[in-house]
């Protein structure tokens, strides 16, 4: 074992879209085991993409004994845990019998537009946006909890009587590690709940504006709490541990790498990107796109975060290797890429679930444009790795252009940073130094710090700090005119992709 007999560790659950992890973090911030699931992905017609909670859950019941067992440890050795979680994603299940009324709707499903396009339409639009800091679309979860009232049978009859409740992961997996159907713990937690759209950023209560205009019963809503506080007991798995921290997994990556003063950005690179940047006290509006968000509460009061979205990354990697089988792992498309010098004049706009930051084009698709008989595989996977470095740049633009405060450095987390020649791409098209720090897992590192600060493990924040070692920078060394000249192609690229959707 990498511990010492007797040490006492945080664990941390991830709950992504595509895996669940448990790692354990000592003191100093290492990690010193993880374990990891994949669960299925269930796209059963375009635009719908599910998973199944229950699979997760067990998912769940696997990976905390495996890196429990990895490092030698035993749950007495565990003072807290925390968790990370996709965010968006929707689940209503049976208070009773534990048992999902039906698939959860993740946070790239689409299948709301309809809802979505009602809502924008409402003559109270603009106030429901600024009570909950988010315009409409098919991205939150809300909508897709008024799908699921609306289309499986006995949902809204049984959430009406308190029997049928909801929640984000974060959510799901708090009730069924503190007992389940056995006097479980329904709570949110205040990053994740602020991206149902029913939630008033301001007062970090549920709306009952919001409410009403999603018919969403208040008798199934979790009940909002900190990110720091012991929620409940582990009953079972991990039996007596207090369950100590939750947050969004992109908060919770905030969290990770420290970014505790305002303008301090980070951007997590998994099966989507998401670059959030501290606000402070201050609840930024946006007229770029963006989404002002809550950054994290463990103290009294909230630091609120502006957030740039984009809902594939890591996904158009795996899609590449899966669905047209142009590369073995995801780590081949690196060795693919570096076959060519450069993309042969060939733009993938991944546009898959329309397009967010700072776009929010619900009915853009995928296009690929500029192929030509000279373009092979080797151009469309640098293709495919400069689609995440441009959609970074938008998001990073969009945020310049409407807060105060510019990113000058940013700091970067997540499996893609394994990725040399697409961090090096990042840093020439942001033409911005890219940072990361020791140990990409800043998500998990960040649920752990909240749930270890809980229950005293780490003293306060700031301490965090000195947790925080470089361990990589790229440098821009792109020439500027390059830049301008295939920020322009990009640009055209996009607007090739807008509208395609159209009914
Ligand atoms: O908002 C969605 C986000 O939380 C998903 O994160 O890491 O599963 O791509 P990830």
């Amino acid at each position: 074992s990498t511990v010492a007999a007797g040490e006492r560790v945080v664990a941390a659950i991830d709950q992504g879209t595509t895996s669940t992890r448990c790692l354990l973090f000592t003191r100093s911030g290492r990690m010193v085991a993880v374990a990891q699931r994949e669960h299925r992905q269930h796209f059963p017609s375009p635009g719908r993409a599910e998973h199944d909670a229950s699979e997760i859950w067990r998912a769940v019941t696997r990976v905390v004994p495996a890196a429990l067992r990895r490092a030698g440890l035993g749950p007495q050795n565990v003072v807290a845990l925390g968790i990370a979680n996709q965010r968006e994603t929707t689940v209503v299940w049976n208070r009773r019998t534990g048992v999902p009324l039906a698939r959860a709707i993740t946070w790239q499903d689409t299948r709301t537009t309809d809802i979505v396009a009602g809502l924008a339409a409402d003559a109270d639009a603009a106030r429901w946006a600024r009570v909950s800091g988010l315009g409409p679309a098919t991205y939150f979860a809300g909508p897709r909890l008024q799908w699921l009232l609306d289309h499986v049978p006995g949902a809204r009859d049984g959430a009406e009587r308190g029997e049928v409740l909801f929640g984000t992961m974060e959510s799901w997996l708090i009730w069924n590690l503190t007992g389940g159907p056995d006097g479980g713990v329904h709570v949110t937690d205040v990053t994740n709940a602020s991206r149902t759209m029913l939630m008033d950023l301001r007062t970090l209560e549920w709306s009952d504006a919001l409410c009403s205009a999603l018919r969403v019963p208040r008798a199934m809503l979790p009940t909002i709490v900190p990110n720091s506080r012991v929620y409940g007991r582990c009953a079972g798995l991990l039996d007596g541990v207090p369950v100590a921290g939750a947050l969004g997994d992109q908060q919770a990556a905030l969290v990770g790498q420290t970014c505790f003063a305002p303008g301090e950005a980070k951007c997590t690179y998994g099966t989507g990107a998401f670059l959030l940047k501290n606000t402070g006290s201050r609840i930024a509006g946006s007229e770029a796109g963006l989404i002002p968000t809550v950054g994290y509460l463990l103290g009294d009061r909230p630091v609120y975060a502006l957030e740039g979205s984009i809902a594939m990354t890591g996904s158009l990697v795996q899609w590449f290797r899966d669905a047209l089988g142009m590369i073995s792992t995801a780590a081949r498309i690196e060795t693919l890429a570096l076959t060519v010098p450069d993309n042969g004049g060939c733009y993938v706009v991944p546009a898959f679930s329309g397009l967010y930051a700072p776009h929010w084009y619900p009915d853009a698709r995928g296009v690929i444009v500029g192929l030509t008989s000279y373009i092979h595989r080797g151009h469309l996977a640098r293709a495919v790795l400069e689609a995440t470095a441009w959609q970074t740049r938008e998001v990073l633009d969009a945020m310049n252009a409407d807060s105060g405060l510019p990113v000058t450095r940013l700091k970067v987390d997540g499996g893609m940073t394994a990725n040399h020649l697409l961090m090096q791409c990042v840093a020439d098209v942001l033409d911005l130094t890219v940072e990361r720090p020791l140990g990409s897992e800043a998500v998990s590192l960040g649920a752990a710090y909240a749930a270890g600060l809980a229950v005293g493990y780490w003293p306060d924040p700031e301490v965090l700090r000195r947790n925080w070692h470089r361990a990589a920078a790229w440098e821009p060394r792109m020439d500027p005119g390059l830049r301008r000249r295939e920020h322009d192609n990009w640009k055209r690229a996009v607007q090739r992709s807008t509208g395609w959707a159209r009914p």
